[in-house]
């Protein structure tokens, strides 16, 4: 066992000092997955920890792609019976079998997927790069949550942002966790990342998800001075968003 460990380690891609004190909160299977993808040629080098959330660690990695992003989920933490009440609403998931671990991969397995599908409908999503096992690796954006860097331009934002929005039920997907906190501000145009929660337009709950996120969007926007009109905007969005002349939000 420890010799397997031992061996483990040595084949872990190269950690700096100050990643031997968060090495060593890795799991095994983290660590095994880590080493899949530094087998992959996706990491050359773990930088540094970005933020630690209730559920996932996010890092940034050296890779022969440059400066990118690990989403690391702490499978021990992960409350699974929350999980399958989100994910079961999903009709792509909806024959999914209650079992913690099947439960906990199958939600990094729709973040995932939701990012790609939402990459490829078009909509400004971190670049997809690889998923092993609890580890999600994407682009870096060089910006900052919306909370914290509050656009020039709220209203020019807000447009961009609910167009965003249209592009994504467009694609077939809903966010379900839209916010100040998953949107990031990248040169003055919104990123949409986080999509732990992200759903199919097709589930029972679609709608009830975007009314959610546009009115955390109105709340945070209502603050800098721009309204917004949830029930026309959702409207608009669900019927296929296309911009008035002259009137660019829904
Ligand atoms: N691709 C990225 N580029 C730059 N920063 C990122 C990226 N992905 C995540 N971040 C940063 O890390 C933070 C946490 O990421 P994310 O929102 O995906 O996880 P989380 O909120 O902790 O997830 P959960 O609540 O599902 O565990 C983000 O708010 C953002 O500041
Ligand atoms: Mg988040």
């Amino acid at each position: 066992m420890f010799l397997k460990r031992a061996r483990l380690a040595r084949s872990m891609p190269k950690w700096k000092e100050e990643w031997k004190v968060w090495g060593n909160v890795f799991d095994r299977y983290t660590e095994e997955n880590l080493v899949k993808l530094s087998k992959q040629g996706h990491i050359t080098e773990l930088v540094s920890p970005l933020s630690i959330g209730k559920e996932s660690n996010i890092f940034t990695v050296a890779s022969p792609h440059g400066t990118i992003v690990a989403k690391i989920y702490r499978v021990q933490n992960c409350n699974f019976k929350h999980m399958y009440d989100y994910i079961i609403a999903d009709p792509r998931y909806g024959n999914i079998k209650p079992g913690k671990r099947q439960i906990i991969l199958s939600w990094i397995t729709r973040e995932f997927r939701n990012i790609m599908l939402a990459r490829q409908g078009g909509v400004t999503v971190p670049k997809p790069i690889a998923l092993e096992g609890n580890v999600i690796m994407m682009e870096l954006i060089d910006g900052q949550q919306l909370k914290d860097d509050a656009p020039d331009n709220p209203k020019a934002f807000l447009d961009t942002l609910l167009k965003e929005v249209a592009t994504l039920w467009k694609a077939g997907l809903v966010h379900g966790d839209l916010s100040a906190f998953n949107v990031l501000n990248f040169q003055q145009k919104p990123v949409l990342i986080d999509f732990s929660q992200g759903s199919s337009v097709e589930a029972f709950n679609a709608q009830e998800l975007l009314e959610r996120d546009l009115t955390n969007v109105r709340e945070y926007f209502r603050k800098l001075g721009v309204p917004l009109d949830v029930v026309r905007a959702s409207k608009r969005i669900r019927q296929g968003y296309k911009p008035q002349r002259g009137r660019d939000t829904p």
